[in-house]
């Protein structure tokens, strides 16, 4: 009996899942296939989408590929982290000698001997792979199968990224799904409803554009490109106060400020940052200590700025919407020296604000005499 066997965190499903289940049917022809949705990936954090989110969008995108497909939610029955010899393993015993064709995406095909005990899954199993185009094939040290033609070269991550970052879907995700992903506000649809009710047009599609940039940025500087996004997407979220609201909800919320009673005397929009940081971390449950970090100094810099803000600094400073002159200068120069481009951005900040006949805050000093300092 051939079982065909397809796992994955399907977070969401895209169309390369759909494209390479449908061609290993085509041509294995299994009498069953198993498709499994990760509970817990030993590779991964967990999913903050629901196990039966994950599962209900598998449904809807493979239900039309064949006939005998069985929606495994073997991984849910295990509880913890499970690996894919144990999988393996349970198929064995579910059936009687069955010819296992695991099927896996070629990013992982040269990563397999570094599974947990590959040899149980290499010596029960053909391992069925789709190429992207581009791949290089190495010598295989098991039982493998690669699918005729090229696939997309598409990932879950970028998909969630995209979505995060523009509030809505792309292509890439199958129809099907798409009204799951919509209906249960996945993927940051929440934290884009949220922004649209409360912010003012312009400054919508400034935290869209920062975010893209910020995407672009977090590539060429290998930053987790969804932490970056997330960052650049709530960096403003409390721009939709007035100066006395941000005086009065950083005193309300007891958020530690620093030139706090000066940031409310002269300029309390500075305040902004910090209350941005505040609701993405308790109206939005982010709790990486770099992403809030990045949104509260995204206006006035510190002197341990990480990559991840420095991204943001640069990215709010010369996003697409900024219309100013030198936004395109430090846009292109951010892509080739990121320093560079923070101490450009910072040094037209000081300038706006000495033009403008307004206060400095000691913290954008501390930050240009800092940088300065790290350029000689
Ligand atoms: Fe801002
Ligand atoms: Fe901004």
């Amino acid at each position: 009996m051939k079982i065909l066997v397809f796992g994955g965190s399907f977070d969401p499903i895209h169309q390369g899942h759909v494209s390479l289940l449908r061609r290993a049917i085509k041509i294995i022809a299994p009498d069953a296939t198993h498709i499994v949705p990760a509970y817990h990936s030993p590779f991964k954090a967990k999913s903050p989408t629901p196990f039966r989110l994950r599962m209900q969008m598998a449904r809807q995108a493979f239900a039309g590929l064949g006939k005998n497909l069985i929606f495994d939610d073997y991984e849910l029955r295990q509880g913890g982290k499970t690996y894919t010899y144990q999988l393996i393993q349970y198929l064995q015993k579910r059936y009687v000698k069955p010819e296992i064709y695991l099927l896996v995406g070629t990013d992982c095909l040269n990563d397999l001997h570094n599974w947990k005990n590959p040899q149980v899954i290499f010596k029960n199993a053909t391992v069925v792979a789709g190429k992207r185009k581009g791949y290089q094939e190495r010598p295989a040290r098991f039982n493998h199968l690669f699918l005729p033609g090229f696939f997309p070269k598409l990932s879950s991550s970028r998909v969630r990224a995209h979505i995060l970052a523009c509030g809505d879907i792309p292509d890439t995700v199958p129809v099907q799904v798409v009204n799951t992903i919509r209906q249960h506000n996945l993927y940051g649809l929440n934290i884009h409803r949220w922004l649209k009710a409360r912010l003012k047009p312009n400054r919508y599609i400034h935290s869209q554009k920062v975010a893209d940039m910020a995407a672009v940025l977090a590539d060429i500087y290998d930053v987790n490109v969804e932490d970056a996004v997330l960052a650049a997407i709530l960096h403003d979220a409390g721009k939709g106060f007035t100066g006395p609201e941000l005086v009065r909800f950083c005193r309300t919320h007891k958020i530690k400020v620093p030139f706090f009673e000066d940031m409310c005397r002269q300029e309390p929009s500075l305040l902004h940052s910090f209350v941005s940081a505040w609701l993405a971390q308790h109206e939005f449950r982010v709790r990486k200590p770099e992403v809030l970090q990045a949104i509260a100094e995204h206006t006035l810099g510190s002197l341990q700025m990480s990559v991840l803000s420095k991204i943001l600094f640069v990215a709010d400073i010369s996003s697409k919407d900024r219309k100013y002159k030198d936004a395109f200068l430090i846009r292109n120069m951010a892509a080739e020296d990121l320093d560079k481009a923070l101490l450009y951005a910072a040094n037209r900040k000081l300038l706006f604000t000495i033009d403008s006949q307004k206060w400095l805050c000691p913290l954008g000093i501390d930050l240009w005499n800092h940088l300065i300092k790290q350029a000689k």
